[in-house]
């Protein structure tokens, strides 16, 4: 489907265009938020529908991927990673759609690491029995996997794609062998789907080492079908789990982090809930997005990215790079999660599946 894309370089003239030199000051959006993190998506393709996600009814046979001509190849993307980390990034995220159906996805970790950042990615955990030693191996630090049901029939509805719970399994525990100690599983929920499972997954992955982290249903992209009244409050998350297994607040591991952590107080390991629909986060969102076709995005719920590829193909230098994402993160004021209402799902956003979650 193709995004809109704001042009940084207004026209294709030599690609030094107009932002002011970054000057190693102190870089701040007007917000005065920091740049923290850079979660790039590596495709915009998944073996999975997932309902909140990929609706099949949308991406069906006749839906167009990005051309691989148009996707960033990994010397590209490892370029533009250098100039982030060059303004303050810290942590790295691949993302997609499902970033393991990239081909030599573990040589783009290797270029990466010498970075020094935080490496981790984001997969659906379909392929991970094939590829989570080659992760280790190349250098990344962590991994989350989504499972949003161990019951076989819920999951199986939600992925759409008829996939089993017990492969996901497979790929958390073969993660697990080839050293990723502590998995985190996301577990997105989504009210009369599959809220009956709450309770049932804090059961399965407490003591287990792996953190359990359940996400509030969000309205990201314009595919969804998003409702108010289908999200679970994060709130009713927690009294649920900590009926069953009594739990106790945990301070945060850095600032911005997007989970707050609970504890389970009888030493069974932590959970995690993620609010951006009932406690906008958006204060400390130290976040870029960076698509499989090198737009830049500023926030998960915009509506526009700013194109960097045209300046990488247009022959930018390293400092103009730095200079431009520099001038975009100075200009940013996004804070969609806090002036939400009912009305703005209707505002044609990108899809999550495009920009990585
Ligand atoms: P760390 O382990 O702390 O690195 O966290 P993580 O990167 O595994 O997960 P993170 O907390 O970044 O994100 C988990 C989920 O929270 C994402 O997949 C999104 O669904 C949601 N999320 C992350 N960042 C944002 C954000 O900036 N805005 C909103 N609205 N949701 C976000
Ligand atoms: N709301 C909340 N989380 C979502 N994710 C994908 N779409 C949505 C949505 N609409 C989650 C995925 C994955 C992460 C990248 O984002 O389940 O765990
Ligand atoms: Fe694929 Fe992840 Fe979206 Fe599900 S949530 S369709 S696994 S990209
Ligand atoms: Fe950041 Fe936008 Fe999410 Fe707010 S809604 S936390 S600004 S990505």
């Amino acid at each position: 489907m193709p995004q809109k894309v704001i042009s940084i370089r207004p026209e294709a003239r030599s690609a030094a265009a107009k932002a002011p030199r970054y000057d190693d000051g102190a870089l701040a959006d007007t917000l005065g938020r920091g740049m923290r993190d850079l979660r790039i998506s590596v495709t915009d393709r998944c073996n999975f529908r997932c309902v909140y996600c990929m609706p099949r009814e949308v991406f069906d046979a006749d839906y167009k991927f990005l051309p691989h001509a148009a996707i960033l190849s990994f010397e590209e993307i490892a370029r533009l990673a250098r100039a982030f980390v060059g303004l303050g990034v810290k942590k790295i995220r691949l993302t997609g759609g499902e970033p393991l159906l990239r081909k030599g996805l573990p040589d783009l970790v290797a270029m990466l690491v010498p970075l020094g950042v935080d490496l981790t990615l984001t997969t659906n955990g379909s392929t991970l029995v094939k590829h989570a030693q080659a992760l280790k191996d190349a250098g990344l630090d962590r991994l989350t996997v989504s499972l949003d049901s161990l019951d076989e029939a819920t999951f199986r509805a939600m992925n759409d794609a008829d996939f089993p719970v017990a492969k996901v399994l497979d790929g958390i525990a073969a993660a697990a062998d080839a050293g990723f100690s502590q998995v985190k599983i996301n577990m997105v929920v989504k009210r009369g789907v599959n809220d009956h499972q709450i309770v049932e997954a804090a059961r399965h992955w407490r003591d287990s080492g792996h953190i359990l982290r359940f996400i509030e249903y969000m309205d990201v992209g314009s595919t969804n079908g998003w409702r108010m009244d289908d999200v679970i409050p994060s709130a009713e998350v927690v009294r649920r789990i900590g009926e069953a297994f009594p739990l106790a607040p945990v301070e945060a591991n850095y600032g911005g982090e997007v989970a707050e952590r609970w504890r389970y107080k009888d030493g069974a390991g932590e959970i995690g809930v993620i609010s951006s629909v009932t406690q906008a986060f958006c204060r400390d969102c130290n976040r870029m997005r960076l698509s499989t076709e090198g737009s830049l995005y500023t926030c998960l719920f915009a509506q526009a990215g700013h194109d960097l590829k045209s300046l990488l193909r247009g022959g930018a230098s390293d400092d103009d790079i730095r200079d431009q994402v520099a001038a975009v993160w100075r200009a940013r004021s996004d804070r969609y999660s806090e002036i939400r209402t009912a009305a703005t799902p209707g505002a044609k956003k990108v899809e999550m599946s495009y920009i990585g979650g």
